[in-house]
């Protein structure tokens, strides 16, 4: 089991009409509720939550992306604070023991196949050049 990274707007509103609620926006209600949904799974110490600062997808809170080296990173979009930390718990546990993070799209929440926007492939990983190809000043 690898480890995981779970980047999370804590800015992002509860919904387009409705920015905060009781002073805690969305974004932040998620964090709180997924800290507890992976302590549930045992996954506190595998998923590590890093709370972000805008994603850029403001228009259609809450943004979540869960990435980890060597695997596939999945951007999601409209995740619904309020009720979904169950559902990305879990893909982030399947996504944990996807050796690749290719979690099978039929396995995948409800939940995670609509709010998916994105999934880019892993970074590629350039070797440094031989030490005769670097050239000095
Ligand atoms: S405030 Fe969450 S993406 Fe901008």
């Amino acid at each position: 089991m690898s480890e995981t990274t779970l980047m999370v707007c804590a800015l992002c509103r509860f919904s387009a009409q409705e920015r905060s609620r009781d002073g805690v926006s969305g974004g932040q209600y998620l964090i709180d509720q997924l800290r507890q949904e992976l302590t549930a799974r045992n996954l506190q110490n595998t998923v590590h939550i890093e709370p972000l600062r805008c994603m850029a997808g403001c228009h259609q809170p809450c943004n979540v992306s869960v990435a980890a080296p060597g695997k596939l990173t999945f951007i999601m979009s409209g995740v619904d604070p309020a009720t979904e930390a169950p559902q990305v718990s879990e893909f982030c546990q399947q996504y944990t023991a996807a050796e690749d993070g290719r979690v099978p799209y039929r396995d995948r929440p409800p939940e995670i196949r609509r709010a998916t926007a994105f999934v880019l492939p892993p970074l590629p990983t350039h070797a440094a050049p031989p030490s005769s190809e670097i050239s000095h000043a």
